[in-house]
């Protein structure tokens, strides 16, 4: 048997959040091959030529093999075992997006030095937030003319509200790109580009004063280092509690397409990121060293080929130790099931495994009897927290096309819904179905499942809703009031929840700000 402390205090667990093309791909290839996962780069890449290349969604699923193996990438690391979780974020961002999130004990947020912070970043920090999640940023793209490192820390710290701590700091940009000073360890780190740095690109300056710093940068750009970190001091210093709280965010700048500040990330990651933590049950909180196993499922991957209805549910473990041919308890539906082959996902290739610890992702092969949010235990009857519905931006009602197939409709509509492809509302006004996702692409795949799995036909119309919220109030009246007086703004959610929908987020701030007695939520948990 092994040590489980000793591999709980191994892992690390971590997503990558970005906006498209920031560098999410290119930067998990480096870590992936300092890991020695992988030989060569382009290998991840491959997987995203194809998303480029086309926006037909049934060309995306015959990369789901790929995407699979993607979703989750193990590899090791300085005696580290490191599970990257995939977030999907170009035409395949959807709700799984935000639900890897709250898989992960920490994340590295990635941005374009030459845009600062874009939309989809500052969406996944929202959910960051909800979980304090640890984060530490990479600036990347220093090898391009872009912002100042002023400019950049000031856009995060206003954009994101989370106060930035850099521990590097760039010396030039674009083509005047020099290198990093690393604050954290006191080193010069020259700059080549596309070369691997190797170590005497790597020069220790305790002291800005040395004078091989100007040998090696030249004046100019040592005195204006020099100024930089007399204005660095405005910064709070690092502190580990303080990061570990989600409350700054260390910050290094590097280019990922040459390798350049990549290493150094990746050891501070390893040093400071957080190893498998608590998680909140409906019974009070569990520790990862708990001998008894624990998980939740955070995604699952339906293959949309009729003659293949497998499916593969990721399971996040969460205490205890898996083994292979035990037996476990599926909470919901109160039953023992025992997984056929569960697969470990290292980088690039998947392996039937005998046993699997806290922070490390399982797939489980799967016939339909599990669903996204279900605990699996030793026994215990408790369920995992924290693992919502969020509030869907795309609003569309469904049209039946063909009035024989109503009932099959209804099931399949349903049925997709407790899958987490899209959610499912019913408008109040006339009971009519509605459905709510957070990416684009979710609408093809429903109807295309609907067609080639439940043989129903439909049609959808578009609706001008950009938010919904989940609506609660002590007062009863007040609710009631509320409903009527607006119901053509609400519906109900699988659940029977009340929701609120609206046209633009100003709307909504404009109810927030009005409606006293009303509680409105931003995830489904929240709300109940
Ligand atoms: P994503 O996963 O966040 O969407 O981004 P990805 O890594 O695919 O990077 C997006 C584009 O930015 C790619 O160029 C990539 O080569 C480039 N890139 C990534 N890191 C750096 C960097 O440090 N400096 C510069 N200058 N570019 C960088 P592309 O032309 O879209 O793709 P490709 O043809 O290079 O694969």
């Amino acid at each position: 048997m092994s040590d489980l402390n000793a591999e709980i205090l191994k892992r690390r667990t971590f997503g990558i959040i970005s906006h498209p093309d920031a560098g999410k791909t290119t930067l998990t290839e480096k870590f992936l091959l300092f890991g020695g996962a992988i030989q060569v780069a382009g290998a991840i890449k491959a997987k995203k030529a194809s998303r480029h290349a086309t926006s037909d969604f049934m060309e995306i699923e015959k990369q789901r093999g790929i995407s699979v193996a993607t979703s989750v990438m193990g590899f090791e690391y300085n005696n580290r075992k490191i599970n990257i979780l995939d977030t999907p974020g170009h035409k395949d961002f959807c709700e799984d997006t935000y639900r890897t999130l709250t898989a992960v004990d920490s994340v590295i947020m990635v941005i374009d030095s030459t845009k600062g912070v874009e939309t989809q970043t500052f969406k996944l920090m929202e959910v960051c937030r909800m979980r304090d999640t640890p984060i530490i940023t990479f600036i990347n793209k220093m090898d391009r003319e872009g912002m100042s490192p002023i400019e950049l820390l000031d856009n995060i710290e206003s954009s994101l509200k989370i106060q930035v701590c850099p521990l590097s700091w760039p010396i030039g940009s674009g083509k005047a790109f020099k290198g990093v000073y690393n604050i954290y360890s006191k080193e010069l780190v020259l700059y080549k580009p596309h070369q691997k740095q190797d170590a005497h690109d790597t020069v220790k300056i305790t002291d800005l004063n040395d004078p091989k710093l100007v040998d090696l940068i030249g004046e100019d750009a040592t005195n204006q280092l020099k100024d930089d970190m007399e204005l660095v001091e405005v910064y709070p210093p690092f502190d580990l509690n303080a990061y570990l709280t989600g409350t700054i965010t260390p910050v290094f700048f590097g280019s990922a397409l040459n390798n350049f500040g990549v290493k150094e990330l990746l050891d501070c990651f390893i040093d400071i990121a957080p190893p498998p933590k608590n998680r909140a049950t409906t019974h009070g909180t569990i520790e990862p060293i708990q001998p008894k196993f624990s998980g939740f499922i955070f995604k699952i991957h339906a293959n949309i080929d009729p003659k293949h209805r497998d499916r593969i549910a990721f399971l996040r473990i969460c205490s205890g130790t898996f083994e292979r041919q035990k037996k476990y308890f599926h909470v919901r539906s109160e039953k023992q099931i025992r997984s056929v082959n569960p697969t470990a996902f290292m980088a690039q290739s998947k392996t039937v495994i005998d046993e699997a610890f806290p922070g490390d992702i399982i797939g489980l092969h799967d016939t339909g009897n599990l669903k996204i949010g279900d605990t699996l235990t030793e026994g215990d009857a408790f369920h995992f927290t924290g693992i919502p519905s969020f509030s869907p931006e795309i609003f569309k009602t469904v049209k039946n096309l063909d009035p024989m197939k109503s009932k099959q409709l209804k099931k399949g509509l349903e049925q997709l819904s407790e899958e987490g492809v899209a959610q499912l509302f019913y408008k109040e006004i006339d009971g009519q179905p509605m459905i709510g996702t957070v990416g684009v692409l979710q609408f093809d795949v429903i109807q295309y499942r609907l067609e080639h799995e439940y043989q129903a036909k439909c049609r959808f119309e578009p609706l001008n809703y950009t938010k919904a919220c989940w609506i609660t109030s002590e007062k009863d009246e007040v609710m009631s009031d509320f409903i009527r007086r607006r119901k053509s703004q609400i519906a109900k959610d699988k659940d029977g929840h009340w929701v609120f929908l609206t046209e633009t987020r100003w709307s909504l701030e404009r109810e927030i700000k009005e409606q006293e007695d009303i509680d409105f939520h931003f995830t489904s948990e929240s709300s109940h």
